[in-house]
């Protein structure tokens, strides 16, 4: 973290908010770590949008995109420039109306508006920066600016304010369970979309599972062609029904190339989740010969794990994974890949002749807290981990890799609870906070069921998701490896978008004031209030479906 950085943080956070959600007009979400409202207010409408040349290609569209969109909504055309110098001319008040300025002192994500009557000044260093800037001005802005139909009688003044902000947590995620059902490139584009209005900043693609394996491997074309199907799928809760209609679908590389790039113009990374050595039914129909008994298998019809698993024995499993995992690496440039690790039923692996060569080849011994297999799936994670390295590659798991020991250089994803992220933490390593508690959107919204979808239990209301203090039993020293928070979806029960959207919908808004705001900046009341007055109303123009609130 950089000096001046620090400084300013220290400042940013002594200073009380002002204005804040009660103000109709200032009702932003996330809640911005400070914001002071001036008397007076600077008109929009036709202002003209320059952009520092300083700034990369990237951060220049971004801007010249908001000039084009305040164009079309307010009816009046925003004027687009990339002046050079532009700093010394905003500070000699030469310039009017929106001006970006790169302030290199700054942090990667963090931005500051000053809007006063004549020019509205925003400073950024970098892509995440000046997207954020440019999301908070439109959460300021009439409702309209998120959608493309004119609103020419609105009032497009904006409050003379100082706003100055950055995040919590560096890793702010949502993820998505394409295997259970499988959701289009478009629907996938649509749940980033409602991402970014929320200053999230990483998408966990759940690819592959017992239902489903849901990305093109060139190398192992079946993984798709005939893992992506089942014959059929379970109807409503009974685990012994199954509608006998075949239903799967997959992503291309470049279907997957195309929302790697998306994400990335949203300011988005994406961590691919590979899940091994369980939950990979769906890779074992394709591929028997990775499975202990050899098959036959098919991919599961219903929701639950599988026994059947990859066969940790065999050396032709890791050359399978190491190529699979080669591909997943190529395509997907962020620094971390997913390789699950949860729910990995050991039975197979107890009558597997292979598996318990390996065992003894390893001298690996149960000890009374941990089975030998245990450790077998610690080998199989770290050598995955130190392949994956070779490629310039983290690796992220959920929590069941700390069962045993732990792979170096992992990140746990601690989702049975708190107690895995403490303990990584505790230990060393960093993790992510994603406890069922209080993030698993998949959970029901109400205790009335009987007036919800059909789902998979739970209770996770949008209160009890943002009382959630991620830091809360960690020891003190260990706090930085708390990378983030990130709610989980899985789609067992979801079949559609609509029903995504529904689960997703308003709770995610509520999930970015955990991962962005700081305890004292949090407030349920003002962020109910900010959503019944404002937020509603931008889900509304965007098209989502959301649950109403109660
Ligand atoms: C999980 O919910 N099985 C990580
Ligand atoms: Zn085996």
């Amino acid at each position: 973290m950089k000096l001046s950085h620090i400084i300013l943080s220290a400042a940013l956070l002594l200073v009380p908010v002002v204005g804040s959600a009660k103000d109709p007009v200032i009702d932003i979400v996330p809640q911005p770590v400070r914001v002071v409202l001036q008397k007076g207010s600077f008109k929009a409408i036709g202002a003209s949008v320059n952009c520092d040349a300083a700034f990369d290609a990237m951060s220049r569209a971004a801007v010249q995109d908001f000039a084009a969109r305040m164009s079309l909504v307010s009816g009046k055309v925003s004027s687009f420039a990339v002046p050079i110098g532009i700093a010394a001319s905003a500070e000699a008040g030469a310039i009017k109306g929106f001006v970006f300025i790169r302030d290199t002192n700054m942090d990667d994500e963090e931005y500051r508006i000053e809007i006063g009557r004549k020019a509205v000044k925003i400073y950024a260093a970098a892509y995440n920066g000046v997207l954020y800037a440019i999301t908070t001005l439109k959460h300021m802005l009439p409702e309209a600016i998120f959608g493309t139909t004119p609103a020419v009688d609105a009032d497009w003044h904006l409050p003379c304010a100082i706003i100055a902000d950055m995040p919590r947590f560096a890793y702010r995620g949502m993820h998505l369970d394409c295997s259970r059902h499988f959701f289009s490139v478009d629907a996938v584009k649509r749940y980033l979309d409602i991402m970014a209005v929320y200053k999230l900043n990483r998408f966990h693609w759940h690819l592959s599972d017992d239902q489903g394996w849901r990305v093109e491997i060139r190398r192992y074309p079946e993984l798709t062609l005939v893992g992506g199907y089942r014959s059929g799928t379970m109807v409503g809760r009974d685990f012994n029904s199954d509608d006998g209609i075949r239903y799967g679908g997959y992503y291309t590389q470049d279907q997957i190339r195309e929302v790697v790039a998306y994400a990335e113009r949203l300011g988005i990374t994406v961590v691919p989740e590979i899940d091994l050595p369980g939950h990979m039914l769906a890779a074992l129909s394709a591929y028997p010969w990775l499975g202990c008994s050899g098959g036959p298998y098919e991919a599961w019809h219903k929701w639950g794990v599988a026994d059947e698993v990859l066969c940790a024995g065999k050396e032709t499993t890791y050359e399978f994974l190491e190529n699979v995992l080669a591909e997943v690496a190529e395509l997907f440039p962020g620094e971390y890949i997913h390789i699950g690790g949860d729910e990995c039923p050991k039975t197979e692996w107890e009558k597997c002749p292979d598996c318990q060569a390996k065992i003894a080849e390893l001298g690996l011994k149960g000890d009374g807290r941990f089975s030998a297999e245990q450790y077998l799936q610690c080998y199989v994670t770290a050598r995955m981990q130190s392949f994956l390295a070779t490629l310039g590659k983290k690796i992220i798991g959920w929590d069941e890799i700390l069962e045993g020991e732990l792979a170096e250089g992992a990140t746990v994803m601690s989702w049975r609870g708190i107690e895995g992220g403490i303990e990584a933490a505790s230990h060393g390593f960093d993790a992510i906070m994603t406890p069922t508690s209080h993030c698993y959107f998949d959970y029901m919204q109400s205790r009335d069921t009987a007036k919800e979808p059909v789902g998979i239990g739970g209770f996770v209301p949008l209160e009890k998701i943002y009382s959630f203090e991620p830091l809360e039993g960690i020891p003190a020293g260990s706090e930085k490896h708390i990378l983030g928070v990130q709610a989980n979806l899985w789609t067992e029960y979801i079949a559609t978008e609509e029903h995504l959207q529904y689960m997703l919908l308003p709770r995610m808004l509520a999930l970015s004031e955990v991962q962005w705001c700081r305890p004292e900046n949090k407030d349920f009341e003002s962020f109910r209030t900010k959503l019944a007055e404002h937020q509603l109303k931008i889900l509304d123009i965007m098209g989502y479906n959301y649950r109403r609130l109660d």
